[in-house]
């Protein structure tokens, strides 16, 4: 851990460093999105610097300007599977299904997993819970008529409320707000009942999509799943 870290930020840190761990030469990895991602492309930045040959695919704006910044070629456009895609998580389920989304980047973070022959969740221990829906499920929305996809999200039943930045709604990269959703229980059906509602892009429920996930805490650092 270095100096002046908090524990938390140390734990992100570990399971970041972990992952790195999984980087071979000439891979092409999904480079995800938020505070523990963050650790990930720093570190995949040092790596590159010491001659490291990889491509990345970011899945934000934020991701691309760390990258960039890092040295870390990019890979504009994808035929086939990327190698490796490592990413962060809000909730953590012992299934390693998840929710993601509460940096925004929910819709490019799913297409980039999806394209994935393996994708890694980092996170520290606080984001393991045993059933998803502690905290709400983003859900990225068309902003065109987003009062009426609100109120059908809300007849799942759902509690949605729209998520702000201080100057006004919050856009993602996409130009798309995001609906931020209470629900009483989650499971893969009310991902499926929210793609049948018109307006609704994406959601963050990531079911069957994690291979692995990197758990780091005060006892040390684990693994949920078959890193491969
Ligand atoms: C962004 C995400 C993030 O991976 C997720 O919110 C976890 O972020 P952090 O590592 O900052 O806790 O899904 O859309």
């Amino acid at each position: 851990m270095l100096n002046g870290e908090t524990g938390l930020e140390g734990h992100k840190r570990a399971a970041a460093e972990r992952a790195l761990e999984l980087v071979r030469p000439g891979m092409v990895v999904g480079l995800g999105t938020g505070t523990t991602a963050r650790y990930f492309i720093e570190g995949l930045g040092k790596l590159v610097g010491r001659g490291l040959q990889v491509k990345a695919v970011v899945t934000s704006s934020d991701s691309r300007r760390r990258a960039e910044a890092c040295g870390i070629p990019l890979a504009e456009r994808l035929r086939g599977l990327l190698d490796l895609t490592v990413d962060g998580a809000d909730e953590i389920s012992p299934s390693l299904d998840c929710i993601k989304g509460r940096g925004g980047a929910l819709l490019r973070e799913k297409i980039v997993a999806h394209a994935s022959r393996r994708f890694v969740l980092i996170a520290d221990h606080s984001k393991v819970v045993d059933h998803l829906g502690r905290g709400p499920v983003p859900v990225e929305v068309l902003p065109f008529l987003w009062e009426r996809t609100a109120e059908a999200i809300a007849a799942l039943p759902g509690s949605p409320e729209l998520r702000l930045a201080p100057d006004g709604p919050f856009r993602t990269d996409n130009g798309n707000l995001v609906l931020d959703v209470r629900f009483s229980a989650v499971d893969q059906a009310l991902g499926s009942r929210l793609h049948e509602i018109p307006g609704v892009i994406e959601h963050g429920l990531f079911f069957r999509l994690a291979q692995a996930a990197i758990v780091a805490g005060p006892s040390g650092t684990r693994v949920l799943g078959e890193l491969g």
